[in-house]
């Protein structure tokens, strides 16, 4: 193992699977395990800035989620609304600074207002910054990456343009955002879900059964064990 692979990861991405099971098995409506999700995002952030984790993206609602019935997608839209007004209180004290991905241009006028809100306020703290992908899918972010390129090379009349993969990470909602080192998932199931997929090609993934609600700061702890212990190649021998 080199001294690299011994260090906690920077960037953490997760997908937090298994709400709507958290909920069933205990009788309750697949919203409720919602909103236990949302809770555990506060409880995520400050373990992983405890461990010395820098950056966290967690996956909110994919481009796939508008599929889901109108009542779930209202309510996860609602959770959305309320975690933005109660979180920006407690983001000061925190240190935290919050950062979206997806493609914001389709959520209601009030939701964009509070995620700029957000952003803004939040923009200068030093500490976790976390990074909430809502109607992000990761082929959608590389096709407007693509096209954004496209756009300004045809503006400077310089057209067709030769495409770098750092001009594709330049142009990715990630900009300036390390790529996680770790990606874990939840609750069993063993796929990517059109996340990140540019940005996770050399990261390591971590699966566990624990369903999203209950994911707490020692399965944080197991899943950093897990990557502390792991040996990064990057393509080498
Ligand atoms: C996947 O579980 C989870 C989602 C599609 C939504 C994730 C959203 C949250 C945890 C809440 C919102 C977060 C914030 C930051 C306010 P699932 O519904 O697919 O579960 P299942 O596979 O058991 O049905």
């Amino acid at each position: 193992m080199t001294e690299d692979t011994k260090k906690v990861p920077e960037h953490v991405a997760i997908i937090m699977d298994g709400n709507g099971r958290w909920a069933k098995k205990r009788g309750l409506p697949r919203t409720a395990g919602h909103t236990a999700g949302a809770k555990n995002v506060e409880k995520v952030c400050r373990a992983a800035w405890e461990l010395g984790i820098k950056y966290v993206t967690f996956y909110a609602f994919s481009t796939e989620n508008w599929k889901r019935s109108e009542e779930e997608v209202g309510k996860l839209m609602q959770l959305f609304r309320e975690y933005l007004v109660g979180y920006l209180s407690k983001i000061a004290k925190d240190n935290i600074k919050v950062s979206f991905i997806g493609n914001l241009s389709v959520l209601s006028d009030d939701l964009k207002e509070k995620i700029a809100n957000m952003e803004e306020s939040s923009k200068d703290n030093t500490g976790l910054h976390m990074i909430l992908a809502i109607n992000y899918g990761s082929r959608d972010e590389i096709v407007r990456a693509v096209n954004r390129i496209n756009e300004r090379a045809a503006q400077s009349g310089e057209s067709p343009v030769r495409v770098t993969e750092q001009m594709i990470s330049d142009n990715l909602d990630t900009a300036g955002i390390p790529d996680p080192d770790l990606m874990i998932r939840t609750s069993g199931e063993l796929r990517l879900s059109n996340y990140l997929m540019w940005q996770l090609s050399y990261s390591e993934f971590y699966f566990t059964d624990t369903a999203w609600p209950d994911f707490d700061t020692n399965e944080l702890k197991k899943a950093v064990d897990a990557y502390v212990n792991r040996d990064r190649r990057y393509g080498k021998a």
